[in-house]
């Protein structure tokens, strides 16, 4: 276990042992596809990956979805999705897994993107055959809703396919499609103490990783001047302490109850009731 507290001075524990099973059981999913679907939180377009991604999906054609959308200012996800497009060279498309009918543009840029692996197969001389694609991403960014919302319409369980282990299922999108109906893991390995801590705040570390009062101070601390948030709790200066005082959440003694409020504020952020916010920096050009 690495210790490094960040400039948030929370320590996120972080566990070697468990990353390297996640990775290695991610990598053998991965040789099954032809195409990648990556789900990032819109409220961490980086922080919510890795820096050097390709690295562990290796170099597959990678469609990026920024899901949580919902959750996020649209105008300033914009810019975002300009930066990823041109950082990364994939296509990037903003979702809202909760919220939306169906992702049928996720269909038409998986099926775009794992069309020249096809071709190939078939300048071999093989039959054509549907793309095989995954879903994969962090934990909590929604990869079960987005894997849910494309195979809802669809029922048909097409079973193990050679060389694929029987437990995973694919599930037939459309005759160019089949899915993994599990997504991998992108484990959340955090030797960067600040990318954790914003990880904490949108629930994609473990509850057992980190106590929710400093993390929620950390929270606070971000959002230090916002009058939006100010407004919200309805304190002049944000703070556990204050917010507990001006809820009159108190314990013995009167002294506040940081631990109650603190578990509040952070759902208060999660479920996007003090605003909608992007918490990574865009990096200069
Ligand atoms: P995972 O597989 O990546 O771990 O994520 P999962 O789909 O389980 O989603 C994690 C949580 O995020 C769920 O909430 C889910 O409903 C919510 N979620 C997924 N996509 C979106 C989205 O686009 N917008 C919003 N606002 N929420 C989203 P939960 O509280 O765990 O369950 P529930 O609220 O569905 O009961």
């Amino acid at each position: 276990m690495k210790k490094d507290s960040g400039k948030f001075g929370v320590h996120i524990h972080w566990y070697p042992g468990h990353i390297a099973k996640a990775e290695r059981q991610l990598k053998e999913k991965l040789n099954l596809v032809d195409v990648i679907i990556e789900v990032r939180d819109s409220r961490l377009p980086l922080s919510s990956s890795y820096a050097n991604i390709e690295k562990l999906l290796g170099e597959k054609p990678r469609l990026l979805l920024l899901n949580k959308s919902d959750l996020v200012d649209r105008s300033e996800l914009k810019k975002w999705v300009e930066y990823l497009k041109q950082t990364t060279g994939c296509p990037v498309i903003v979702t809202d897994a909760k919220g939306a009918k169906d992702l049928a543009l996720v269909v038409k840029h998986a099926v775009e993107l794992s069309e020249p692996k096809i071709q190939a197969l078939m300048a071999k001389g093989l039959l054509r055959r549907a793309a095989r694609a995954m879903v994969v991403g962090m934990p909590n960014v929604g990869k079960s809703s987005v894997i849910n919302k494309l195979t809802k319409s669809s029922k048909t369980k097409i079973g193990a396919k050679a060389g694929v282990t029987r437990q995973q299922q694919w599930v037939r999108i459309n005759p160019k499609l089949d899915l993994l109906d599990t997504p991998g893991i992108i484990p959340t390995r955090q030797d960067d103490q600040e990318q954790a801590v914003k990880l904490a705040f949108v629930s994609s570390v473990s509850e057992n990783a980190y106590s929710p009062e400093p993390v929620a101070a950390a929270l606070l601390e971000m959002f230090n001047d916002n009058q939006q948030v100010k407004d919200y709790y309805k304190v002049d200066e944000l703070s556990l302490e204050n917010i507990a005082l001006s809820r009159r959440w108190v314990i013995k003694g009167d002294s506040p109850d940081t631990e109650r409020t603190a578990i509040y504020v952070l759902k208060d952020f999660r479920e996007g009731r003090l605003g909608l916010f992007i918490l990574d920096e865009m990096p200069e050009a």
